[in-house]
């Protein structure tokens, strides 16, 4: 370890070792997960979810520590990944139930997400939660060179950032949410919603996707925290908002995170894939059209609304049977969560009835695989996809979405959006629908399965020069940019901002 020499600065302890690391990634899951196979081997795998597909090729690119969980409990390992220094902090079966199962994914994931379930609010598990936030606060001190930048990601971290400063002043630090920050009104449910405030601003720079979160969160950094914030409107990528906390001044800003659409352009342009893709509408008996779903199996996805709307229109002969598969991957998620149980349950009960009802023998109408598939696989699916179905009913981005459009260079293709995705704000020539409305829904399927050649070359341009502009090395040097500009005084940050002072928020947030 370097730096080992006796070290005071700021809050730091006159014998701080401190690591190696200039740039730390801080999240719950490390990109990799374990997995100890039957005969007792160990294999890694990679994290689901898009957290890990945006941040793993960040990291390659730089030199650099990435601090978080392997997946499995009780498991210290660090697997060995080429070019990343990876600091696993292990976490027992009961943190797993409290911390991970519990407060991240029965609490805070269905309360940021519109209270689709009903959150459930245990002391237990809170505690748990504060526990964790402090393991991983620390590993991440251990891990950090003297002046380092971490990067801690997403709600089951939002501690990290307060505890992180308390322990290592002299780091600079940024926080992402990478789900939907609520409206205030929900928020305001959670009994621990200071704390949650506080904890986020230790950070020097909070980003969220979309201005919308940056706004409730300047809302509650008054009302909840007590302190003084901007209070103008913030852009995406500009005009941060400010808090002044004592001498610190944090930003709050709206960075809608991307994908590494160059890769994936090229690799769907190869033959491997483009043979593959081929192969996939040959095996499904060359259909005159593909419908794909490729989403966790969670329940603020929608799988059940485009599989209803689907249904729908089959029985409607709006669709042919006889001319049309859907295909719906859907990667195992939280499995032991309640809500996801009663969820798959559901979802494969609709499967069964379309096919029951739609089907003929060798000939389903829903292809549903309940496991996740390799990437390149994946990208021929994509490739091989006449229509793509993006149906959540509250999703913070959805990258899936973007990775088809990134896969469609040959201008084919359609995209059916939900309206309450963060992805929607950027794909505005996608067939967008409220996926609360399904005959919304029904009409956005049929319009793109029966859109003409020349409109969906166009649709499809215009969603590709989005796509493949602001990808997600833009969405990270935008971030860490703006971490890096971020100064230690308030009045340069300050400069030009109108801030209110809590005394005067009462009055005008009322
Ligand atoms: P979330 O982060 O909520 O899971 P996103 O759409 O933002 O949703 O990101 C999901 C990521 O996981 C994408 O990169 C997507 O390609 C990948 N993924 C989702 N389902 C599957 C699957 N069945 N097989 C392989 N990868 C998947
Ligand atoms: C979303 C969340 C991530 C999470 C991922 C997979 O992308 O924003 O933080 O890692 O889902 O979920 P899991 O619970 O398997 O980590």
């Amino acid at each position: 370890m370097a730096g080992s020499e006796d070290v005071t600065h700021g809050g730091a302890t006159a014998d701080q070792h401190f690591g190696d690391a200039e740039f730390v990634v801080v999240a719950n899951r490390l990109p990799v997960d374990k997995e100890v196979l039957p005969d007792g081997t160990v294999n890694w795998k990679r994290s689901p979810g898009g957290l890990v597909t945006a941040l793993e090729p960040i990291l390659r690119s730089q030199t650099g520590a990435w601090v978080g969980w392997s997946g499995i409990a009780d498991s210290d390992d660090n697997p060995d990944i080429e070019g990343i220094d990876i600091h696993a902090v292990p976490l027992s079966t009961q943190e797993i139930a409290e911390y991970y199962e519990g407060f991240s994914n029965a609490t805070l994931w269905p309360l940021y997400h519109d209270l689709l379930v009903k959150p459930e609010y245990h002391r237990e598990w809170w505690d748990t939660y504060v526990d964790v936030n402090r393991r991983f606060a620390e590993e991440t001190a251990k891990a950090a060179a003297e002046g380092a930048v971490v990067w801690i990601q997403d709600y089951q971290l939002q501690l990290v950032p307060k505890m992180l400063r308390m322990l290592r002043p002299d780091l600079k630090i940024g926080f992402f949410l990478h789900i939907p920050f609520p409206p205030v009104e929900l928020f305001m449910q959670l009994p621990w919603r200071t704390e949650i405030v506080e904890g986020l601003l230790g950070a020097d720079l909070i980003g969220f996707h979309l201005p919308g979160g940056a706004q409730n969160f300047l809302f509650l950094a008054r009302r909840l925290a007590g302190q003084a914030t901007s209070k103008g409107t913030v852009g995406v990528r500009s005009r941060f908002g400010v808090v002044q906390v004592g001498f610190r001044t944090v930003r709050v800003g709206a960075f809608p995170i991307s994908i590494d659409s160059g890769d994936l352009d090229a690799k769907a342009k190869s033959k491997e894939i483009r043979n593959r893709a081929r192969e996939i509408r040959k095996d499904l008996g060359n259909p005159k059209t593909i419908m794909l779903g490729v989403d966790r199996l969670d329940y603020t996805k929608g799988i059940d609304v485009r599989l209803k709307a689907v249904s729908e229109l089959l029985a409607e002969k709006r669709l042919d049977p006889e001319d049309t598969v859907m295909i719906q991957l859907a990667t195992p998620s939280r499995e032991r969560v309640e809500s996801y149980v009663q969820m798959r349950a559901g979802i494969e009960q609709l499967v069964g009835n379309i096919n029951g009802s739609f089907g003929s023998v060798g000939q389903p109408v829903v292809q549903y695989l309940h496991r996740p598939v390799p990437r390149d696989e994946l990208i021929a699916f994509f490739v091989a996809a006449d229509v793509m179905l993006v149906t959540p009913l509250r999703d913070g981005m959805n990258l899936v979405a973007k990775e088809y459009v990134a896969c469609r260079s040959d201008l084919g293709g359609s995209l059916v959006l939900s309206e309450f995705t963060g992805a929607a704000s950027e794909l505005r020539s996608a067939y967008q629908a409220n996926p609360y409305d399904l005959e919304g829904v029904k009409d956005a399927i049929e319009a793109a399965v029966g859109q003409t050649t020349a409109d969906g070359r166009k649709r499809m341009r215009a969603l590709r020069r989005q796509v493949m502009a602001h990808d997600v090395a833009k969405w990270a040097e935008s971030f860490l940019g703006t971490l890096a500009s971020v100064t230690e005084t308030a009045t340069d940050a300050n400069r030009g901002v109108h801030l209110v002072q809590t005394s005067d928020a009462a009055d005008q947030d009322a």
